[in-house]
């Protein structure tokens, strides 16, 4: 708790009040882009530095500009001197490239994942997933915001300057305790930041700006607003542009949501107005209300008091200074399509049901379980066809309402407790908070492109001490297709004599400066059932793998190579 600061705080309002001018994280804007993973200091306060972990940096990390359809090729480097991984929420990209517990960063060594970007224009972000230490990695300080741009977007008349009409605002709570020092896994989150800058001021030109509002805390959940009722227009949700901007003058947003909003300052300059966070008006059974029990009678376990549960508070003071030389002055009127998945195309329903390992209704802090378990690195619990479109419902019996979030997609909100979505979450979604005390969300998606039987994505509360704690399942996309015909599935993979009754069958890149590394044999079920690393004197763009000990029926083989990952069927006979 930070008695001294509030003490001081108050004090500062008697006299004068100092603020911070607000942080604008450095931007990378190359396909090529190197990430220190690194250990520092920072003064948040007078007196102590406070120990953080930073991206190149003290503390958050550089935004990240990436291209939809480019190629993008990052390093990340671990000099944090303990194990980490790095997740980049929200995007769509294969297991392996997307960061979660299992893809460690060992201390000292450099990840290098590459893939293509695929996500429409939206605001994603990144964070450190490595299982059981996440909220201690992203409450010491790593994280940092993605901006993905595409053709459709720019075609806008939006506000895209970084840092002038176009804002990154990273929003978090933290616990310090007296010497300075971050406290994770903690309900004492009282100090707010934005860019982790501590009371915030920034000048906004008097014009329409578009502020991306991210919530990277720990729990809490923000209900955004500015004073006045000052309308503002929603134009994106957390993967990417809604079909039109929304008017509204609140914004509820949980850990790991984003959402992007203008607000339109002509005529303002020399005013100050705030964006603040009205969380006097959240109702039962949301972090960071008044009581999040499900009832006055049954308060939650270690719910704090904490000045700013259930109390409207300053997030970010803007003084409105003058136009810049080309001004965006109006709101667009439609923004993009949205193609809805069709609940009748639905291959299959899954439900998970969020509930306390204890079975009680009064825990704030877990463990809570998601369908009875909690995760185990080495279960997979969910198996979801490649290409699938899937309804998942998601049901709370617990007293406090969870983020749920889902990796690799982008979902639909189909209904919350039967009735529409909120219109703020109405548009392409990773995370949601599902209501407390038996509310039920349905969500629809496509699970595509990305298959990998050994790699899991994961499903699970965004409330990182939540997840920390077990909340989390893991599942795989697998391509079980089931008419096994032998033609390729990527081209660039010739196998021969397919089918085949023979001892051995060759695999043959067409590419020949590519080389085989390593190869599997999957079965039926999608389970790897061989897995050989190719000697590295043998490499060669043709390799021949023995086949004589399988029993007869239909296979996938899949090659590493060099450049990619081909998969081709073939059948034994
Ligand atoms: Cu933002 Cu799986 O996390
Ligand atoms: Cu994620
Ligand atoms: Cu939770």
């Amino acid at each position: 708790m930070r008695k001294l600061l509030i003490l001081s705080l108050f004090f500062a309002v008697l006299f004068v009040k100092a603020q911070n001018q607000l942080e604008i994280p450095p931007i990378i804007d190359d396909v090529n882009i190197n990430l220190n993973l690194q250990n520092s200091t920072h003064q948040f306060f007078s007196g102590q530095a406070t120990a953080t972990m930073g991206a190149n940096g003290s503390i958050l990390g550089p935004t990240l500009v990436l291209h939809k359809n480019t190629n993008v090729n990052i390093q990340v480097t671990n000099n944090l001197g303990q194990p980490t991984t790095l997740h980049w929420h929200g995007m769509h990209i294969s297991a392996q490239n997307d960061g979660g517990p299992h893809t460690v960063i060992d201390p000292g060594t450099t990840w290098n994942p590459q893939f293509t970007v695929m996500n429409n224009a939206s605001t994603m972000w990144y964070h450190p997933h490595l299982d059981t230490y996440t909220d201690e990695h992203v409450s010491k300080g790593i994280a940092g915001m993605i901006i993905i741009k595409d053709d459709q977007e720019a075609a806008l008349d939006l506000p895209r300057t970084y840092g002038v009409d176009d804002i990154p605002l990273v929003v978090q709570t933290k616990d310090f305790d007296a010497n300075n020092q971050i406290v994770f896994h903690s309900n004492n989150d009282d100090t707010l930041m934005v860019n982790a800058t501590i009371d915030p001021v920034v000048d906004l030109p008097a014009q329409v700006v578009r502020l991306r509002l991210l919530n990277g805390s720990t729990q809490r959940v923000f209900r955004f607003g500015f004073d006045n009722n000052r309308n503002f227009y929603q134009i994106a949700t957390d993967g990417g542009l809604r079909e039109t901007p929304l008017l509204i003058n609140r914004l509820q947003l949980a850990s790991g949501e984003r959402s992007e909003i203008l607000v339109d300052l002509s005529g303002l300059e020399g005013q100050t107005i705030y964006l603040k966070s009205y969380a006097s008006e959240f109702p039962n059974g949301i972090y960071g209300g008044t009581s999040p029990g499900m009832n006055a009678s049954m308060p939650l376990d270690n719910y704090n008091p904490n000045p700013l549960n259930g109390s409207d508070f300053t997030v970010l003071t803007i003084n409105v200074g003058a136009q810049t030389a080309n001004p965006v002055t109006s709101i667009p009127s439609t923004l993009t399509t949205i193609t809805p998945y069709l609940e009748a195309n639905a291959d299959a329903t899954r439900n998970f049901t969020l509930q306390s390992a204890q079975g009680g209704f009064q825990q704030l802090n877990g463990d809570f379980v998601i369908n009875g378990v909690s995760l185990d690195m080495n279960t997979i619990n969910v198996t979801v066809p490649l290409n699938n479109t899937e309804i998942w419902t998601i049901s709370n019996n617990s007293a406090i309402s969870h983020p749920f979030h889902i990796h690799d997609i982008q979902f639909l909100i189909l209904d919350v407790d039967g009735n529409p979505p909120p219109a703020t979450a109405q548009g392409w979604k990773d995370t949601f908070l599902i209501p407390s005390g038996g509310g039920s969300v349905r969500v629809i998606t496509k699970f595509e492109d990305f298959a990998d039987t050994t790699v899991p994505y994961m499903y699970h509360c965004h409330m990182l001490n939540h997840e920390d704690g077990g909340m989390m399942g893991q599942f795989v996309v697998v391509d079980t297709n089931a008419s096994l015909s032998g033609e390729n599935i990527e081209n660039g993979l010739e196998l021969y004599p397919n089918p085949t009754n023979k001892v051995y069958m060759t695999a043959k890149l067409l590419d020949t400066s590519d080389k085989i590394n390593a190869y599997a044999i999957i079965n039926e079920l999608g389970q790897i059932i061989q897995y050989h690393k190719i000697h590295i004197n043998e490499v060669n763009n043709m390799y021949s793998f023995p086949v004589f000990e399988l029993a007869s029926g239909k296979y996938h083989l899949k090659v590493y190579t060099d450049k990619k990952i081909l998969t081709k069927r073939f059948i034994k006979e």
